[in-house]
């Protein structure tokens, strides 16, 4: 799929603020500075629209980008970002969760997870808590750039095994650059592809 448009559309931190639409739309959700900013970015080739930084906790809102002005992507905060307090940090996950249980035209979340590390308690619990509300995600391994194939391989076989404990099945997933552009296109045609099942 070709990304011949994207726009900033709106930010806010309720649910019911989104857009009031029937058009499909992907949620980016992981831990702080895993990459989410970035990889939407690259995905619609503008280094800018999504605010990025080297600092965690850059994204505090719920945005909404429209693309091709047929779909959306949205760019949430992080969760597991250790130097907010309590309460905000509370706010946050209150805030994604709410968004993430209420939103109806949220076609599939993509669980960005940094493709450095080994499987985190944080990432899979999160995962549990989608399966368990029945939230359709896939994965993608972000920073591939910052790994060897070996080592991709190998971090790869370790998720595997550690999500068939709980799960009948390894997740679809991705593995990502945001620097290379690795991926890319298969998330655009994945997407391509759950739009056009969407309008059936
Ligand atoms: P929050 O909004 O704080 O939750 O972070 P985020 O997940 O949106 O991360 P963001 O896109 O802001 O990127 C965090 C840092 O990682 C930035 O310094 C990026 O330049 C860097 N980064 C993101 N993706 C990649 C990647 O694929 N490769 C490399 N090498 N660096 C990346
Ligand atoms: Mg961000």
């Amino acid at each position: 799929m070709q990304i011949k448009k994207a726009e900033f559309a709106v930010s806010n931190s309720n649910y019911k603020k989104c857009p009031q639409t029937d058009l499909p739309e992907y949620a980016f959700i992981g831990r702080s500075n895993v990459g989410k900013s970035s990889l939407i970015n690259k995905l619609v080739n503008r280094s800018n629209l999504a605010k990025t930084s080297a600092k965690p906790g850059k994204t505090q809102l719920i945005n909404h980008f429209l693309i091709n002005d047929s779909w959306y992507l949205v760019d949430l905060p992080g969760f597991g970002y250790a130097k907010v307090s309590q309460t905000e940090r509370f706010k946050f996950s209150q805030m994604i969760k709410e968004y993430l249980l209420n939103r109806k035209n949220l076609v599939c979340i993509f669980v960005l997870i940094d493709s450095r590390l080994d499987p985190q308690a944080i990432d899979l619990d999160f995962m549990q808590f989608l399966g368990e509300s029945g939230l359709p995600f896939v994965m993608a391994f972000t920073k591939a750039d910052k790994q060897s194939k070996n080592q991709l391989q190998s971090m790869l076989a370790r998720y595997r095994k550690t999500m068939l404990q709980t799960w009948a099945e390894m997740p679809h997933y991705f593995i990502t650059s945001a620097e290379t552009g690795e991926g890319c296109e298969d998330v655009r045609a994945y997407i391509g592809e759950l739009n056009e099942q969407s309008k059936k």
